[in-house]
């Protein structure tokens, strides 16, 4: 059968269920099976989901954790994460319980503005188009005050917009630069609205400006878009103890897992190999929070691992230090996420999400955002440097290996009993299972 298929989109969802698996299945009323039993009974629930992208023939669970007993700036949170890494809740559970008793972490807000950019080319006189960028620089705030007034009752707004000459980089390359301040929302919607009207503005001004000469007054307009890269909209989140004060067992002194987690940071700082997968295990609390909470995680993404190169080799977005027997322990983290607009009121999730929060605004949400990577990185790294990252994270996945087996409730037990104090590795459970199979 081709597997090219004109007006798939024009399908009904049962139509195109039906095509994809006769087409590319060996046994299609098995993985029909498969794909219906996605669908949630609740029709209502089903159609919002449907509706949210196109050629929609299921859904994609991930499960929904939490973690409790977050203290950030002296207020109580359980913060919910959608993950489907086996350990990472426990592992910020379990961060959020260490720093609690120990005056627990503390956030704040550095900066919060947005960037968007029109992209054009000019082939001219760069100083003629200084003086008309000049001169009708308030003609693009007055253009978009439609769009604008009720940002700005909202205290938000276009912050400044700057011509920048990119010529150097790129022959007849000029940017309209312009800054932000979207408040609750993320803002996407808002600013690249915002950008479109610009270019308008710019190329019909432009057209009717008598100083340019024919090319000068064709300048091309390439694209209006956001910036992912929000280095101006950044939290810190933090915590910091006396040294001694950094051991909860009696098998590791405070002071000498203290040095050795700063060790472990300096490390991050200058090897790129090691930033990267330290990062990665930041993300696993940043991602799942950010997901939970109807944002955009690929834009975090994107704009967090560009910060984590800003200096011109990628490194560690946390930092560590002891200062007079003071351990300090942070993360500067670059977050452009909103609390209104978007998913945030269409995903019934997320409203849960972000009640169980206290609905908080766009900036209590980047603290609790990145308290929750802190949170996630201060676990790995403390596994790392103490019982090794395997340990836990073995024993998580054990669930993983016993339910790929279809392992009995008592078969789970007898293993979870055996692994208890013993190297724990796939092969080695396997290995256990069919024994007591046998
Ligand atoms: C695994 O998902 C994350 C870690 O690799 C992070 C790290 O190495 O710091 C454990």
């Amino acid at each position: 059968m081709t597997q090219n298929i004109k007006g798939f989109s024009k399908l009904s969802k049962e139509e195109k269920i039906d095509w994809i698996v006769n087409t590319y299945f060996h046994n299609p009323n098995e993985a029909k099976e498969v794909v219906l039993q996605y669908w949630n009974n609740n029709e209502n629930i089903q159609k919002l989901h449907d509706e949210f992208i196109e050629n929609t023939i299921t859904n994609f669970y991930l499960p929904y954790g939490v973690a409790p007993n977050f203290v950030i700036n002296g207020k109580d949170y359980t913060i919910p994460m959608a993950i489907e890494e086996s350990s990472v809740v426990a592992a910020a559970s379990k961060a959020a319980k260490f720093w609690g008793e120990r005056g627990g972490f503390k956030a704040t807000i550095i900066g919060t503005e947005k960037i968007g950019q029109v992209h054009f080319l000019f082939n001219g006189n760069k100083e003629k188009l200084k003086q008309f960028f000049n001169e009708i620089k308030t003609k693009f705030f007055s253009d978009t005050e439609n769009f604008t007034k009720n940002m700005q009752k909202r205290g938000g707004g276009i912050l400044d917009i700057e011509l920048r000459d990119k010529t150097s980089e790129l022959d007849n390359y000029f940017q309209l630069h312009a800054t932000f301040n979207t408040k609750d929302s993320m803002g996407a919607n808002f600013i690249n609205t915002c950008l479109e009207q610009f270019a308008k503005t710019l190329e019909n001004e432009a057209h009717h400006y008598d100083n340019f000469t024919e090319d000068e007054k064709n300048l091309q307009v390439i694209m209006s878009i956001l910036s992912n890269y929000v280095p101006n909209c950044v939290v810190r989140a933090e915590v910091s103890c006396p040294v001694e004060n950094m051991s909860d067992t009696a098998s590791i002194d405070g002071k000498e897992f203290a040095e050795k987690f700063v060790n472990a940071i300096k490390i991050a700082e200058i090897e790129p190999y090691r930033a990267v997968t330290h990062n990665k295990g930041i993300m696993n609390g940043i991602d799942a929070v950010v997901l939970a909470t109807g944002n955009d995680f690929r834009a975090v993404e994107a704009g967090v691992h560009a910060y984590a190169s800003k200096n011109g080799q990628y490194s560690s977005l946390s930092h560590a230090k002891i200062e007079n027997g003071i351990f300090t322990f942070w993360l500067d983290v670059p977050l452009a996420l909103g609390t209104i607009g978007g998913l945030t009121s269409l995903h019934p999730l997320v409203k849960f999400s972000l009640e169980m929060l206290g609905k908080p605004s766009a900036e209590e949400l980047m603290k609790i955002v990145a308290v929750t990577g802190l949170a996630q990185n201060f676990a790995a790294v403390r596994s790392l440097t103490t019982t090794g990252i395997q340990q836990g994270h073995m024993k998580m996945h054990i669930m993983n290996i016993l339910n790929q087996h279809h392992a009995t409730k008592e078969e789970k037990q007898q293993v979870l009993d055996y692994f208890k104090d013993t190297t724990i590795s796939h092969s080695l459970v396997v290995d256990y299972l069919e024994n007591l199979r046998k």
